[in-house]
């Protein structure tokens, strides 16, 4: 079977307004990126016309500008899930325009089959090579792939020859079956293999490809710095010291790491720290840090769901694809987060945090409790099933205006029943085993900035008796303060007194 080629724009035709539309990729890895800034072109022209045309998206994860960036700009989306980072998808978010279900990334691909979100009408898919049986190998992302592949009526591919077709035999790819029938995920290992290096669809679905050459869109990370470099340092200090005392095994445990700057500084200075054994990953990013690690042997392996590197650094891979080969292995979004693998090999999650409160509970997602930053990604599918799940951030943001540490998050991502240490470039929080009075001890001690302990200690002298001390009128006056005026250290408890 030859499939028919088309351009870009024919290929956009076939997106109707109403449409549900599935993507490929995680990040801007993998993510299609010729088909759909023609479909927004196509949303303005009707938009003109003063016609409805907006369509629902779903995605492994976030995506490039010419996913996220166009459709919003061409005010052509009206549903989407799960995580997206891109500026304008932000804006739009918070203004209302857009419906976002900011959902687990690991239950993307499952809920899409049970139906919760109605039929599947086409999927955009970016592919390395597309047989004439219906085998689909993907690029630099898992993602829910072969989900949409297999949900969709029709499936439109493009076809990227910015990727070397080296590339083929990265993926992994399986689906599990769904309950009742599901068994374990034979995964014991990051490094096992358990499916095939290719989707197979029915080929009749493939309505068309479109060729292109163009590579992901790939964002820079900012160098470590003091900051981020020392929060590093605290985790691999905390790590060495659980080695040490044999609370994690000598042999190491699988890591998880998150996604950003932070996530990328703090695995640089894990890998630099000789208390640190090599160790393998089993998470859903590689960034640009995993890369040189890898290069330097300081990590063995990585499984993972998207090669979400900068350009300079996808470049490395590709010069040395037979290295890192048989050192990554990339895995569909459900099997790369998989909760049940997580729990069962004993992951050490560590993840960023837009904002902690003295209890541990952790907000990675909203600003001020109600503007979306990101979105929670996954880092509740491995913090809540990780043998030791980390978080971090700096202990203040905005120049110091802020207070990362607070008396209570504005929102709720990672309970305190789930977070077990805290760290911050003031130090550790181990909050293992420790009842709530004790967690907010340590957490203002160790990792609150010293410039705002006076002032979250007058909280806590104002709080309520009880299990988890409060002041319900004053757990957010630092939250309102910095609205209000602009910087938390304003915070006046006076009024909170009377
Ligand atoms: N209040 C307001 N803004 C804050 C803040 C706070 N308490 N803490 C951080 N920010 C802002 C920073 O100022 C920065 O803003 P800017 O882009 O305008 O400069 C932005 O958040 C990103 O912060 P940065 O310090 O560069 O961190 P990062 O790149 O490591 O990203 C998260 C941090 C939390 C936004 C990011 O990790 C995320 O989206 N996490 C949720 C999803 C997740 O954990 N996925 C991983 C699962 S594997």
């Amino acid at each position: 079977m030859t499939f028919k080629t088309m351009t870009a724009a024919e290929a956009a035709t076939y997106v109707k307004n109403g449409y549900n539309v599935g993507l490929s990729g995680f990040t801007p890895a993998g993510s299609p990126k010729v088909i759909v800034p023609e479909v927004a072109k196509i949303a303005i022209s009707e938009h003109e016309k003063g016609n409805e045309f907006k369509i629902n998206l779903f995605t492994g994860a976030s995506t490039g500008d010419s996913v996220d960036g166009e459709l919003v700009r061409a005010n052509a989306l009206n549903y989407r899930a799960p995580y997206a980072s891109c500026k304008d998808f932000r804006n739009g978010v918070n203004s209302g325009a857009i419906a976002y279900n900011d959902m687990h990334l690991s239950q993307m691909a499952q809920e899409l089959r049970s139906g919760f979100y109605g039929n599947l009408d086409i999927a955009l898919v970016e592919a390395l090579e597309v047989t004439d049986d219906g085998k689909i190998y993907l690029t630099t992302g898992g993602g829910i792939s072969p989900t949409v592949c297999r949900l969709a009526k029709t499936i439109i591919v493009e076809l990227n020859h910015a990727h070397p077709a080296e590339l083929k035999g990265f993926h992994d790819i399986y689906e599990p079956a769904d309950p009742p029938y599901r068994r374990e995920i034979p995964v014991y290992a990051p490094s096992n293999r358990i499916g095939t290096p290719y989707i197979q669809v029915d080929p009749k679905k493939i309505i068309g490809i479109v060729e292109t050459n163009k590579p992901d869109e790939a964002r820079p990370f900012n160098d470590p710095d003091e900051v981020t470099t020392k929060i590093g340092q605290n985790v691999a200090k905390f790590l060495a010291n659980d080695i040490k005392n044999g609370t994690i095994p000598s042999s190491f445990l699988p890591i998880q790491s998150g996604v950003g700057n932070v996530a990328n500084a703090v695995l640089s200075a894990l890998g630099e720290d000789e208390n640190i054994p090599s160790f393998n990953m089993y998470t859903e990013v590689i960034q640009d840090s995993v890369i040189k690690l890898m290069k330097e042997g300081r990590i063995k392996f990585g499984s993972t769901s998207s090669l979400s590197v900068s350009s300079d650094c996808l470049k490395d891979i590709y010069d040395n694809i037979d290295f890192f080969k048989s050192r990554i292995v990339i895995r569909p979004t459900e099997i790369s987060n998989n909760p049940e693998v997580a729990r069962r090999i004993g992951i050490i999650s560590i993840n960023t945090a837009i904002e902690a409160d003295i209890y541990g509970n952790v907000n990675s997602t909203h600003v001020c409790g109600s503007k979306m930053m990101n979105g929670i990604g996954g880092s509740a599918d491995f913090t809540r099933n990780a043998y030791i799940s980390i978080f971090t951030c700096p202990s203040v943001a905005k120049g110091g205006k802020i207070s990362s540490i607070l008396p209570m998050v504005s929102h709720v991502d990672h309970n305190e029943h789930s977070v077990n240490v805290l760290i911050t470039e003031q130090g550790i929080a181990d909050l293992r085993g420790k009842s709530p009075r004790e967690r907010s001890e340590i957490i203002i001690n160790n990792c609150v900035h010293p410039d705002y302990r006076p002032i979250i200690r007058e909280y806590l002298a104002m709080a309520s008796s009880g299990q988890t001390p409060h002041n319900l009128h004053a757990a957010f006056a630092m939250h309102t303060t910095f609205v209000e005026k602009g910087d938390m250290h304003l915070t006046d408890w006076n009024e909170y007194k009377k």
